[in-house]
């Protein structure tokens, strides 16, 4: 417990992310950095990246309601602290990430209704069924919901996207790394707690797998969706001629270019899928494959 106090504390938080990799940024990123052209003055590519952007926004809603409700059901004072950091990270996060559609062009007036005609159904059904844990002040099963499913994806997608986005966008590359290193604290966070408490109570074990089951099938569902939307052929041509060299990057050992987006999808979900059996086996909670949408 002394570990885990001072790893999850406000002084480390303090430290480590506001006075540590955070300090001198400006919305997550160094000052002064812009969104590069082509992603502000071509047409498609701005939409690809409005789109892709109001799903970070929705997931981060999620985990901002999702970790401010779990503080009132912690049972003990040092979880509940280093809720208050998550929270504010979350906060932090939304934040960032809804400035990223304002930089795309996106005016103040239309965020909400950009968000509603953006928002991929299956992924606002993954937050609701967290959610629905949080309102029942469910602890066990909120955390596991949040810091290991929702964040071990958020982990995944925004490694990928950085991937993608390191020689074309900098700009969103950094703000992109920044979350990445607080998400890496929240699923620490997550796989250090909850195993006890899963111990203690073994009872919890089968709706937490079953939340975990629907949770997995609305992430792959949502993948499905974003995936089945890929540039075609034609437009991938033309993002080749606008990006040239910069646009290939290599991911989990792929050039990302090359390839076709269903392999992608395919090697996105591994991945994830991977993550999730590990740290669940790591907390006691045997890992239930969804049926695959
Ligand atoms: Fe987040
Ligand atoms: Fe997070």
């Amino acid at each position: 417990m002394a570990d885990f106090l001072s790893a999850y504390s406000i002084q480390y938080w303090l430290e480590s992310c506001p006075q540590g990799y955070l300090d001198g940024t400006e919305y997550g990123h160094a000052p002064g950095e812009k969104e590069p052209d082509p992603f502000v003055s071509d047409p498609m590519l701005r939409e690809r990246a409005i789109q892709s952007t109001v799903q970070l926004v929705v997931g981060e809603r999620c985990a901002l309601a999702a970790s401010s409700g779990l503080i009132n059901a912690a049972p003990d004072e040092a979880s509940k602290r280093y809720l208050a950091t998550q929270t504010l990270d979350e906060a932090r996060h939304v934040e960032i990430f809804t400035q990223r559609l304002y930089d795309l062009g996106v005016p103040k007036s239309d965020l909400e209704s950009v968000i509603r005609e953006h928002a991929n159904p299956n992924l606002v059904k993954f937050a609701e069924v967290l959610l629905e844990k949080v309102d029942r002040k469910d602890f066990v099963a909120g955390v596991v919901g949040q810091n290991i499913v929702l964040e071990g994806m958020a982990f995944t997608v925004f490694e990928m996207m950085h991937a993608m986005n390191q020689k074309v966008n900098k700009k969103f590359a950094h703000t992109l790394s920044g979350t990445i290193a607080d998400e890496r604290r929240h699923v620490g966070f997550g796989e250090n707690r909850i195993g006890s408490l899963i111990q203690q109570h073994p009872e919890k074990k089968p709706e937490i797998e079953r939340m975990q089951r629907d949770m997995s099938y609305f992430m792959l569902a949502t993948f499905a969706d974003a995936f089945r939307k890929a540039p075609s052929e034609e437009e991938r041509a033309r993002i080749r001629a606008e990006l040239g060299e910069r646009g290939d990057v290599e991911w989990q050992g792929k050039s990302l270019a090359s390839v076709d987006p269903s392999e992608i999808e395919a090697l996105l979900a591994d991945t994830v899928l991977k993550e999730f059996k590990l740290r669940l086996g790591r907390v006691g909670i045997e890992y239930q494959s969804p049926v695959r949408p």
